[in-house]
Parts: structure tokens; sequence; C-alpha cells
């Protein structure tokens, strides 16, 4: 049997589905999941033997592709240094400064651990400050694994949403209102019935978790100027944007300011890590200067804020972004004219250097209600041909493949040849 095989029949043994995040089971695409073992620059190689050219990029975080040696050299000598103290570091303080200056509309911020916890503190935040309750999110968008971010559109758009998983009580989502992403007119008529009440409106600016979906023009300015109007906080959810388009986020490529923004995954170079900033007089709600409270263990880790650091210089430094997005651009150019010839019905979506390939005839895509009329068999059988060509997608149709700076033009090749081998499959 194969070492992968056996290692996945093992763990399913003692860790629920085998696997520590859902999507890794490789449910929507079938097979067993692949073992990792090793990543370096734009490859992973497996326990048996398995080469793969990777763009999930450990879903976002490796802008920089694999154990880049400036990030590992980093992460051994905090290591080295201890791993945790528990009180305050100095790298605290030159993060803070950093991310002040790559987006001087963070005026303040804390570290925390994940992305999920960022969220949870920007929503605390907004509802400490405003005093108000209610928080409007858009289908699609996810935000962590939050009990009152589990939830899905009610019936009828104007109704609080319903729970998308078990075992989170009804109450918990009862203050939560739920839109179509690019639905102005859905947004314009929520803030029309519950303006006052709503304390956040969370979006992210480019929504990834659903596949690529791009902000149409004017909905995140109708975002903003409702949110203005009625008092509410705007948070853009940057986990997967920020850093990865340009060397800040992406409110400061679009001039559209949040209140609140949440970060993670470049931020801490692969390493656990989240990040909620914004506004001083909205942060400084936080414990200990006010009511809010919020805290960890491990915020602040030296070594992660270490890879981080050593990531965010980088980035500084090369601006990767205009090559990333060159990449991407072939990849869709190649895709979409194979895809023709062939007859198949594709639609390549494309954000620097992020993009999704959807089995569909549709294009643009604007929200889930689109997107999940998608063909996800079409999808999980590509998926597999090009597993067995070489290349490591995201495994699921409504996610994002990520091109990282360890990616040469003859890999972007690669991709495009392996991608004809699999679609002629
Ligand atoms: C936009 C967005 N927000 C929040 C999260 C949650 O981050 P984490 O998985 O680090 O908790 C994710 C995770 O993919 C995300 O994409």
């Amino acid at each position: 049997m194969k070492i992968g095989n056996d290692l996945f029949k093992r763990a399913q043994k003692l860790i629920p589905g085998g696997v520590n995040s859902p999507v890794r089971a490789f449910k929507s695409v079938g097979g067993n999941p692949v073992y990792i073992k090793r990543g370096e620059g734009a490859f992973i190689y497996d326990v048996d033997g398995g080469e793969y050219m990777d763009f999930c990029a450990s879903w976002g975080p490796l802008i920089l592709g694999h154990a880049r040696p400036e990030v590992v050299e980093a992460v051994k000598e905090s290591a080295s240094s201890g791993m945790s103290f528990g009180t305050c570091n100095p790298r605290e303080v030159e993060m803070a400064e950093l991310l002040n200056e790559m987006v001087p509309y963070l005026e303040m911020m804390r570290m925390v651990n994940s992305g999920t916890e960022a969220v949870m503190t920007a929503l605390r935040l907004a509802r400490g400050f405003t005093g108000r309750n209610k928080i409007l999110k858009f289908e699609g968008c996810y935000h962590g694994h939050a009990d009152y971010l589990l939830v899905a559109a009610g019936s009828g758009l104007l109704t609080g949403g319903i729970t998308s998983s078990a075992g989170v009580a009804p109450s918990a989502v009862a203050d939560i209102l739920v839109a179509h992403y690019n639905d102005t007119a859905a947004v314009k008529k929520i803030f029309e019935k519950y303006g006052k009440e709503i304390a956040a409106v969370i979006v992210e600016p480019v929504a990834g978790n659903m596949g690529l979906v791009k902000p149409e023009p004017g909905f995140l300015e109708t975002l903003r100027e409702f949110t203005s109007d009625s008092g509410a906080i705007l948070i853009f959810d940057e986990v997967i944007t920020g850093f990865r388009l340009a060397a800040t986020t992406y409110g400061k490529i679009c001039g559209i300011t949040p209140d609140l923004t949440t970060l993670g995954k470049i931020i801490g170079g692969g390493m656990p890590i989240g990040a909620v900033g914004g506004k001083a007089e909205i942060m400084k709600k936080l414990a200990p200067l006010g009511p809010v409270y919020q805290a960890g263990t491990l915020s602040g880790n030296p070594v992660a804020l270490a890879a981080g650091i050593a990531t965010l210089n980088i980035l500084k430094k090369e601006n990767p972004y205009p090559r990333l997005a060159k990449f991407a651009k072939k990849i869709t150019d190649a895709v979409e004219a194979e895809a023709k010839e062939k007859s198949f019905e594709i639609h390549c979506a494309t954000e620097g250097g992020m993009f999704t390939i959807f089995f569909t005839d549709k294009k643009p895509l604007r929200n889930l209600d689109e997107i999940k009329a998608c063909d996800t068999a079409k999808f999980a059988n590509f998926f597999r041909a090009m597993l067995k060509n070489g290349i490591y997608l995201s495994p699921s149709q409504f996610e994002l493949d990520f091109i990282s700076s360890a990616h040469t033009e003859k890999d972007i090749d690669l991709f495009i040849e392996s991608f004809r081998k699999s679609l002629s499959r």
C-alpha cells in the first residue's frame, strides 16, 4: 500500500475524517489526500515520491513559495532564542510599525493567532464601539468558523440568516443579515430597514471563498457610503487579499478606507497568525484600554512574527506583484483559448496572482448563486487529472489558486501544458 494511503487510514481512526481542516479531505474532488512531507520553492513532495507544482500555497500564505531561505533563517534564529515568552517582545513593535507603514490607515492593531480570531475580535469591537448588535455579511464570503458567521441566507434577504453548521444555536445567528455579494440594491434595502441597528458590515473586498469573485464597480463604495451614513463599522476581511495583490491591502489599492481590517495568512509567512487593525478610536476600545475584552496566550508570538516580518520585507523590496499578475493572465488566456478549442465551457477568473478555473458557460460570475451552477463533477475530474500531471490545485471548485514568486515562466508553461493534457483526458 502507498505510504500516503496508509497514513490516511491510520489518521481516519483518530482524527475526524482523517484531517485537521475539512477541505483537505478531498471530499469534493474524490480520491485520497496527498501527504506532503516537504516543500521547496514552487514545488511540494509527497511521502510516496510524488512531486507537484503547488498552486494552493497553504491556502494563500506562501506568496514567496515554500521554505524561502530568508524566512526559514528568521524562524530558526527566533526559535533558537525561545519559542514564546507570554510577555511583550520587540518583534510586536516591529510588526506594528511595519504594518502601519505599509497600510497607514491601520492606525492601531492587535496580533492574534488566526484569521478566525481576527474576525471575532473585529466584530466584538464593532459591537462594543457602536452598542449595536446586527451584522451584515455576504453569501459566499467566509470569515472563519465563529458560530455567528456560519450562516447562510434565510428565505428573503431581509430576514436573519439560518445556521449553516450543526451545533450553532439559532440565537447565535439571529442578528446576522445576509445578502448576495455584489447586490447593491439589497444592501440599500437592508440599511433602509435596519440601518440604526447595524454594528458592522463585513466583506471580502475581493471574494475568494466561493472561488474568485470581483467586486463590481460601486459595490464597495456603496458599503462605505451606507456604513458611514448610519454609523456602522465597515470591516474589510483581507485575510486572503492583504499583501496578496500589492505590498499593502486591497482597501489601499481601491481607495476605500474601511474602519477595521482583518489580516492573516501572508503576514505570518506560513506560521499561525492573524491581526485586526484600523481606526485608533475604535481600536482603543480593546482591553486593557477599553471595555472590549480580547486576549491570547500565544498572541504576538515572536517566531510567527519573525516569519511574517521577513516575508513582508521581501515583498516590499522585490515587488513580485506585476510578475504574478502577468503569469495569472498568461494562464487565463491559455486556459480559455484551449477550452474554447475543445468546446469546454470554462471561465478562468483572475485578480493579480490569484485565479479560479470555473466549469461554467457564464462570465463573469457575480455571486454564490451563479457559482453554484458550476459543474463540480467536471472540476473534480479535472483536479484529479491535473494532480496526475503534477499540478496541485486547491482541492475544490469553490477556492482560489495562488501563484507564488517562486514560480518561473517555465513553470507557468508547464502548468499550461498540464492543463492541455488534463482537458484531453
Ligand atoms: C477571508 C477569510 N477570513 C477569515 C479566514 C479564517 O482564517 P483562519 O483559517 O486563519 O482562521 C479565512 C480562511 O481562509 C479567510 O479566507
